[in-house]
Formats: structure tokens, C-alpha cells, sequence
């Protein structure tokens, strides 16, 4: 039988970090002992406490059952608490929070919700691959906004046609910023807010990395900025705030008719996240505050040493003020793509080229600080 995929999916490239892992299987196949700074996937275990709440509460045979769509009401009152501590931020649990299978679970259904065919989504360039996929997958147009040095990796919204801003309906940010590791201040959300209701605009504000911070650096909350809740939607996770990436745990929180609204596209796809990991959830929100200062050390060791080391080699790198991310400009002669085989072929590094972000993403690349710092040694 003649086996024939969608135009939806003929039409998306191999998901980045799927065609890394098969370079890097091939190149492990050859005997080279890599240093894997690729994916920002944490090498920092869980917290225990949050370990022995899953033990727990895996034993409880009410959780072995269907979880309710929406979440715990447990788990989302606990996200409510955090965001008052947190953010100084009120949210009714019930209306304005949504349990997540994980941050991109909820960023790739949420254009279902609202983007038809010949809509415009605002995706930023270089950005998280999820955005402008999720809004193919919905018969959506990406309309790309470039991020670049000079405007401290925001986008400009002024520059923007007036054409394209009244045929959107979704806009994607994300700060702190993958891969750029930029941050965003009040006056630029303001902005957002603005451009958002002067167009009927939906924010979706991706804060995955909101507790990566450091030097004592506290990243906002979308919806700390006033008319934020009316206009938007922020996601969270609790993937790199407590290194639970493998957990699959994340939330939407804000406008209570868009939560709503992603809340109906997932009822219809998927059923919700085992209890288990929500009573584990809802200990990592209780008992902790945020960003935790255990994790945040060890990054900011890695970033310092890094950082050193790549300066002196001669590249040029900024140190972030949040994620674990660098991005380092390319030498000169060298495309990104060029500069990472050379760096996997020859030294055994893998890093990310900055185009496969984005187009605006060329002339970068993307280091995740998510080895020890003896391998980050080997590595300058
Ligand atoms: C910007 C950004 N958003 C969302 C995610 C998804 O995180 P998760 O699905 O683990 O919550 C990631 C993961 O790397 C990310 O970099």
C-alpha cells in the first residue's frame, strides 16, 4: 500500500532535536565520547521531596483512574498560591489555571483553539520550533519576527504591517528567551498589551524558564503588567524550575475564556495528567520557593566558567542574565551550520545551530550549560 502523510505534516521539517539525536547516534556509532550541550534538557535530579510525594501518591488507587480534564483542584489552587507569592499575581483556580502535560503539550494545541486558515500567528525568529509548527498543524500562516542584537532580542512590534496585525490572531513570546537567553522588562509587556487590544490580538507568553535566573535577577510574569489577563495567556513549567523535565507537568494560567478554550481542544485530544505527578506538583509548588537557589548556583558556576572560557578562545558570547542557554556568535568564515559540524565532528560538542530556530537565528549558536562543569572544561 502506498503509505501518503498529510500536506500538514509534508510540509514541517524533521523536528530539530529528533535529526541532532540521529547525528549524534551516528557519530556515538563511530566511538566518539560526545559532550552533549544540545538539548536544554537539566542533568540535575528532582528535588526528593518532590520524588517521595510521587511514591506516595502513586500507591493511591483513586489516582489510577481517569484524571479529571481540567486538573486537581489541589494542584491548581497550588499553582494560584505560587503565582501570588511569586508574581503578586491573583488567579481563581478554577477559571483561570489549566494542568498541562508539559508547557509545548499546551503551546502546540493552543492555535486549535483559535487560529483558521488564512490567519496570521506572530512567531518570533529565532524562537521555540513548537510556535510555528503548532500553528501549521492548525492551517495557520507564521508570521516571523525577527529577534535581533540590536533591539536586545525583542521583537518590534511597530514594525509590524498594519495588513498583517489585523488578519493575527495569536502572538508568541517568550522570556526569558530561548535560545537567546534575553530578558524582557515591564515597559516591553506594556507594549504588548497595548499592540494586543488595539488589534484583538491573543499573547501567548511562554515563561518556561522564568525561575532560570540569576545573580538574584527575578524574570516577571506577563501577567504582573496591567490588561495582561484580558488579552493573554502565559505558559509554565515545572520542567526546568524544579529539573522535571521527564515528569511531563506544566499549566496555562490567565484570561479565563482562552483558558477555557484550550481547556475544550484538550478534552477532545487528550485526558489529562496522572494525579500522581499533580500531588507531586502541588508539593513542588507548596514547599518550595522559586527560583530554588540549589539549582540556581550551579548554573551560574557553569555560565561563569563558560563564559570565561569561550572569551578567551576568542568567541564572542554574552553571559545571560536567565536560562541556561548561551548563544555564541559564530567565528567568522563559518555558517551555523558549519560551526556545529565542525564543533561535533571534530571535538565531539554538540550544540544547536541558530538558524534551526529561525532564519534570524543564522550567525548563532545555541550552548545548553546542562553538563558539569568538568565536561564544560573538556569542552573549551
Ligand atoms: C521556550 C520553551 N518553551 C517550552 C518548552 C517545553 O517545556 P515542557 O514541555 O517540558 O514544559 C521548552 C523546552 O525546552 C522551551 O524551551
Amino acid at each position: 500500500m502506498r503509505i501518503e502523510k498529510a500536506k500538514r505534516v509534508e510540509q514541517i521539517p524533521p523536528y530539530l532535536f529528533a535529526e541532532i539525536d540521529r547525528k549524534k547516534g551516528e557519530m556515538r556509532r563511530k566511538g566518539m565520547d560526545l559532550i552533549d550541550l544540545g538539548i536544554g534538557d537539566p542533568d540535575i535530579p528532582t528535588p526528593q521531596p518532590i520524588i517521595e510525594r510521587l511514591k506516595k501518591a502513586a500507591e493511591n488507587p483513586k489516582h489510577h483512574r481517569y484524571p479529571s480534564y481540567e486538573g486537581m483542584i489541589e494542584f491548581r489552587t497550588a499553582v494560584a498560591r505560587w503565582y501570588e507569592r511569586r508574581f503578586g499575581v491573583m488567579l481563581d483556580p478554577k477559571t483561570e489555571v489549566l494542568s498541562l502535560i508539559g508547557s509545548k503539550e499546551g503551546i502546540a494545541h493552543i492555535p486549535l483553539a483559535f487560529v483558521s486558515s488564512g490567519d496570521y500567528v506572530l512567531v518570533p525568529s529565532p524562537g521555540y520550533p513548537v510556535y510555528r509548527v503548532s500553528t501549521l498543524f492548525a492551517g495557520g500562516t507564521p508570521y516571523f519576527l525577527p529577534l535581533q542584537k540590536e533591539n536586545g532580542f525583542l521583537p518590534k512590534l511597530s514594525e509590524i504591517p498594519k495588513t498583517v496585525a489585523e488578519k493575527t490572531k495569536l502572538l508568541f513570546i517568550n522570556y526569558p528567551n530561548n535560545p537567546t537567553s534575553a530578558i524582557a522588562e515591564k515597559t516591553f509587556y506594556e507594549e504588548v498589551v497595548d499592540f494586543a487590544r488595539r488589534y484583538q490580538i491573543i499573547v501567548c507568553h511562554d515563561a518556561a524558564y522564568s525561575e532560570v535566573a540569576f545573580d538574584g535577577y527575578r524574570p516577571l510574569s506577563f501577567m504582573e503588567v496591567e490588561g495582561a489577563k484580558e488579552v493573554g495567556i502565559e505558559f509554565h513549567s515545572l520542567s526546568k524550575t524544579f529539573n522535571m523535565t521527564g515528569w511531563r507537568i506544566g499549566f496555562a494560567v490567565g484570561c479565563s475564556e482562552i483558558v477555557s478554550a484550550l481547556g475544550k481542544i484538550k478534552e477532545n485530544i487528550d485526558s489529562g495528567l496522572f494525579q500522581a505527578i499533580q500531588e507531586a506538583g502541588t508539593e513542588a509548588l507548596n514547599h518550595f520557593d522559586t527560583p530554588l537557589p540549589e539549582i540556581i548556583k550551579i548554573y551560574e558556576r557553569r555560565r561563569d566558567m563558560m563564559v570565561k572560557g569561550l572569551r578567551e578562545i576568542g568567541l564572542q558570547v554574552e553571559p545571560p542574565k536567565a536560562t541556561f542557554y548561551l548563544w555564541i556568535q559564530n567565528p567568522k568564515g563559518y555558517t551555523s551550520a558549519q560551526f556545529t559540524a565542525l564543533l561535533l565532528e571534530q571535538a565531539g560538542i554538540v550544540s544547536t545551530p541558530g538558524n534551526g530556530f529561525g532564519d534570524t537565528g543564522e550567525g548563532y549558536i545555541r550552548m545548553a550549560l546542562t553538563v558539569d562543569e568538568s565536561r564544560l572544561k573538556e569542552a573549551i
